[in-house]
C-alpha cells in the first residue's frame, strides 16, 4: 500500500464538484486516510509550490490556490501516486483523456480541478505539510 496527497483546487470547490470527485476517489479503490476543507494564505501557497518558484506561472498559481477554499486529502491504495495521476489526467484538460477528473471538471490548464503528488518522496513531504499525525487514520 502507498499513500498520496491530493487537493481539490478552488475552481472545483467553487463549481460544486467536491461530491463527484470524492465519489470518483471511492470508485477507484482509494481509502481516505485524511480529509479537510481549508483555505491557504498566499504565503502557505508559495511555500507549498516552492519547487515551481522559477517557473513563469508561479505567482499566478499561488494566487489562484489561495483564492478560495480547497479540499486536501491523503489517499491510500496500491500504486497510489501513479494511479491518481492516471485518474486525474493531463495538466491541461484539453489534453486529458475522456473520463479523467480534469477532463470532466477542470476549467483550464491553471484552474485544473485537482492536484496529485508526483512521487512517493513528494507525497510524504506534502502529507506532512498539511496533516498532523492525529489527523491521519
Ligand atoms: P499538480 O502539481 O497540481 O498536480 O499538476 P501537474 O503536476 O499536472 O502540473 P505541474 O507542472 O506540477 O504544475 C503545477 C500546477 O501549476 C499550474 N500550471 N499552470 N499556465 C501554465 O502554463 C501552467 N502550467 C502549470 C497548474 O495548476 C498545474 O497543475
Ligand atoms: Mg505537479
Amino acid at each position: 500500500m502507498q499513500r498520496t496527497f491530493i487537493m481539490i483546487k478552488p475552481d472545483a470547490v467553487k463549481n460544486g464538484h467536491v461530491g463527484n470527485i470524492l465519489a470518483h476517489i471511492q470508485k477507484e479503490g482509494f481509502k481516505t486516510r485524511g480529509l479537510k476543507l481549508i483555505q491557504l494564505s498566499l504565503s502557505d501557497a508559495k511555500q507549498f509550490y516552492k519547487v515551481h518558484s522559477e517557473r513563469p506561472f508561479y505567482n499566478d498559481l499561488c494566487s489562484f490556490m489561495a483564492s478560495g477554499p480547497i479540499v486536501a486529502a491523503v489517499l491510500e491504495r496500491d500504486n497510489a501516486v501513479l494511479h491518481w495521476r492516471e485518474v486525474i489526467g493531463a495538466t491541461d484538460p484539453k489534453e486529458a483523456k475522456d473520463g479523467t477528473i480534469r477532463k470532466l471538471y477542470a476549467e483550464s490548464k491553471e484552474a485544473n480541478a485537482v492536484h496529485g503528488s508526483d512521487s512517493d518522496e513528494n507525497a510524504e513531504f506534502e502529507i506532512s505539510f498539511f496533516f498532523k499525525g492525529y489527523e491521519l487514520v
